[in-house]
Order: structure tokens, then C-alpha cells, then sequence
């Protein structure tokens, strides 16, 4: 019994996956939980995006689309992608997914042929490795440390490269750490890319989410990156949208035509009325990517400085929605740290271990709560690691 399913079904349940089963479950039986695990925020849709939904299902928008997506919808990502100083993409090479989640699965079983590596880093987004875990291909693990705030940089991918080496994963700003790769870095590691002849998947769904000066350099934007580049991202993040599900992925000419084959076969078109929401967000007014820009710069600053008064170390977030800190520092594992600031704080946040972190010692806070709720959570969590500190002097 060792087709791809069952060992995918292996890895979910026996590895570390299953731990957010049990948290939701746990979770689901304790009043006033307060939710910082889910990368799902608290804020609502714009109102102009809901209306232009609600008028495209009076109009009818309740069909299949065309299966890459409406051809509106692609020409306005081309244009979003040039504009925020990425490639241009032709509308042609532009595909619409129901989330960009999916599209990672797709791009996986069009690119890799079991055996072939997919070098990662870690701690990382887990559904790549799940993908990747699909096909069977090896996962090459590019383990990131807190003393280099969890940057990748080009020697880390180059000490890992082999001959079998063929796609490299980039997510940035990265998740679960919320850093973000320095562009001159990110030029770097696009020379390896190219010396080495890698694919590159560039994740760049929290691209407009940055703080601070830093920016996340677009990938297929370097020189001669296009054409060895997938641009994977979506309007779930800067939008607010995360329920209606629309991501995409942009890619050169020779791979789309298999990678557009493996989506329709997948979910023959992306839900249209979230299609047509999504042409809303990109076309309409861009003031509310800021507002939910600056809305998470505020919720940042507020739990950082609550970690620092728990003496609670983490990587400086740059970008995205997390806090990637080291909750090991109050005595117990991350793991263990979790499920007790659940039971007995009943705030939930995520352990480092289902984002392949190597070590049992960080977790992912998400600011998707209010800043009310994040000050709730720290005098919450403040007295569990005082409980916590408590029993480590006595032992
Ligand atoms: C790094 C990254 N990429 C892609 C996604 C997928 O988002 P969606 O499927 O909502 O487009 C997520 C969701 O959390 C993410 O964190």
C-alpha cells in the first residue's frame, strides 16, 4: 500500500500537521478563544469589492468562466504585477486558481517527476511540502535560523544544490517569519538560479504587506528570471479576501499550457463571482490596501512590545501578518507552549513544527486580531509563561 495518497495521508496525520486538527479541536470547546493561528484576519472585504461581487451574480456571473480565468481579470493582474515593478505577462500566460493555494499543487505536479529535488527553506510554508510530497519529489530543506532573522541567502542555496536539483520555493516576505529576503539578496540567489538551471516558484502573496523600507523584490523582474520564474500570489492577503478565494499564477510560455491543462482539470474555472470581485480590487480604489497595510504595522508593534515585556525574543517582522517568536525561551517546547496558552489562556496561536521548523522552539502569532483583542491576549499570555516560570524555579 504506497501510492502517492496514502503517504501523502501519512504525512499529514503522522507528522506535525495533525496539531492544528487538535488545536482547532480543542479550541472549538473553550469560550472567548482569541484567534492568532489562521492566517485569516478579522478584517472585512471593501465595500466596493463585495458590491461588484453582489452585481456580477445579479448580472448572471454564475457560470464557469473561461477556464484560465476572465480575460479582464488577467489583463488587470498583468498590469498590477508591471505596476508594482514586476514583469510584464502576457494575458496568455496568466492563470486564475481558486486560491493560491491550489495553484501551488498544480505548479508542482506540472514541474516535478519523482526524485526531482525542490530545494525549500525552512520553517516554510507547509503546503509546498505537501505538494511536493504529492509527486513525489525530494524535499530539500534550506534550514534559516533566527541569528540571520531568517533571510535565505545565495549560499545557503548553493551549499544545497545537486544535480537533481530543479525548483527553488521563495516566499517573500516569508511565512510563518514575516522577513523579508533584501533585494540585493534576492539577485543573488536569482544567479544561483540561473548558473544551476532552477525553476523558480516565487510566492509574492504578501508582497504589498511590507513595513518600514522593505520591499520584496518580484522575481521574474531580474534579468533573465522570466522565463525560468512562476509569480505565484492572489487577492486573499492585500484585499482582505481571503474567503472568496481567487489567486493566480504567472509563468513562461513553454510550462502554462501543461500547468493550465492540470487547473482546469482540477476545478475547470475559479468560482466567477469572486473573479469578478477580485477585477474589482485590482482596478478600483488602492487606498484600502494601505489602510490594511497600516492596520497590521499598528497590531505589530503592539505584540512586539508585549513580547519584549515578556522578555519573549522573535524575528523582526518586515512583512506579511506574523510574529515568528521563540516561545521556547519560557521553559517549555514550542508544541507544549501552544497548547497550554490554548488551554489555560485560550488564545490560539500556531507551534513553529507545522511550518517544517527543525526546531521545537518558535511560534507563529498572526495579527488578525484587533489591537484591543492583541493587548487581551498578552495579559492572557503573560500569565501562563508566569505559571510556566513558576513551575520551572520549583523544579
Ligand atoms: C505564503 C502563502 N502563499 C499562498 C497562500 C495562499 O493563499 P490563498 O489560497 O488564500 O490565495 C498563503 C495563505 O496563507 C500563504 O501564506
Amino acid at each position: 500500500m504506497t501510492n502517492a495518497r496514502t503517504r501523502l495521508a501519512q504525512r499529514v496525520l503522522l507528522k506535525d500537521q495533525h496539531i492544528v486538527t487538535r488545536m482547532m479541536e480543542l479550541a472549538s470547546g473553550l469560550p472567548d478563544v482569541i484567534k492568532l493561528g489562521r492566517g485569516d484576519p478579522d478584517l472585512d472585504t471593501p465595500a466596493h469589492i463585495i458590491r461588484a461581487g453582489q452585481e456580477a451574480l445579479a448580472a448572471g456571473a454564475t457560470h464557469y468562466t473561461n477556464p484560465m480565468g476572465l480575460p479582464e481579470l488577467r489583463q488587470a493582474i498583468s498590469d498590477n504585477i508591471a505596476s508594482h515593478g514586476g514583469a510584464r505577462y502576457a494575458p496568455e500566460n496568466i492563470v486564475v486558481t481558486p486560491g493560491g493555494q491550489q495553484a501551488m499543487f498544480i505548479i508542482a505536479l506540472g514541474l516535478l517527476d519523482p526524485g526531482d529535488e525542490l530545494l525549500i527553506p525552512c520553517p516554510g510554508y507547509n503546503p509546498y511540502l505537501q505538494a511536493a510530497e504529492l509527486t513525489e519529489a525530494k524535499l530539500v530543506e534550506i534550514r534559516m535560523s533566527m541569528e540571520t532573522n531568517f533571510t535565505l541567502t545565495a549560499e545557503m542555496v548553493r551549499a544545497h544544490i545537486t544535480p537533481r536539483s530543479k525548483v527553488l520555493v521563495l516566499i517573500n516576505p516569508g511565512n510563518p517569519t514575516g522577513t523579508v529576503i533584501p533585494p540585493e539578496e534576492v539577485e543573488r540567489i536569482c544567479e544561483v538560479a540561473k548558473e544551476h538551471d532552477l525553476i523558480v516558484v516565487s510566492d509574492e502573496i504578501y508582497a504589498r504587506i511590507v513595513y518600514g523600507d522593505h520591499r520584496a523584490q518580484p522575481v521574474a523582474a531580474l534579468p533573465g528570471m522570466q522565463e525560468r520564474t512562476i509569480t505565484l500570489s492572489g487577492v486573499s492577503k492585500a484585499y482582505a479576501m481571503t474567503g472568496w478565494r481567487v489567486g493566480y499564477f504567472a509563468g513562461p510560455s513553454d510550462l502554462m499550457p501543461a500547468l493550465a491543462e492540470i487547473h482546469h482539470a482540477f476545478a475547470i474555472s475559479t468560482s466567477a463571482v469572486g473573479q469578478w470581485a477580485a477585477l474589482a480590487a485590482l482596478t478600483g480604489p488602492q487606498e484600502c490596501v494601505e489602510e490594511i497595510r497600516q492596520t497590521f504595522d499598528e497590531r505589530r508593534r503592539v505584540l512586539c512590545a508585549g513580547l519584549d515585556a515578556l522578555g519573549i525574543p522573535y524575528a523582526e517582522p518586515e512583512g506579511a501578518f506574523y510574529v515568528y517568536a521563540r516561545v521556547a525561551e519560557t521553559g517549555v517546547p514550542a508544541t507544549e507552549f501552544c497548547e497550554r496558552l490554548l488551554t489555560e489562556g485560550q488564545v490560539m496561536i500556531f507551534p513553529g513544527k507545522i511550518y517544517g521548523d527543525y526546531t521545537d522552539d518558535f511560534a507563529r502569532m498572526s495579527l488578525t486580531q484587533s489591537v484591543p483583542r492583541i493587548e487581551e491576549a498578552l495579559r492572557r499570555m503573560a500569565s501562563v509563561v508566569e505559571s510556566i516560570r513558576q513551575e520551572q524555579s520549583v523544579t
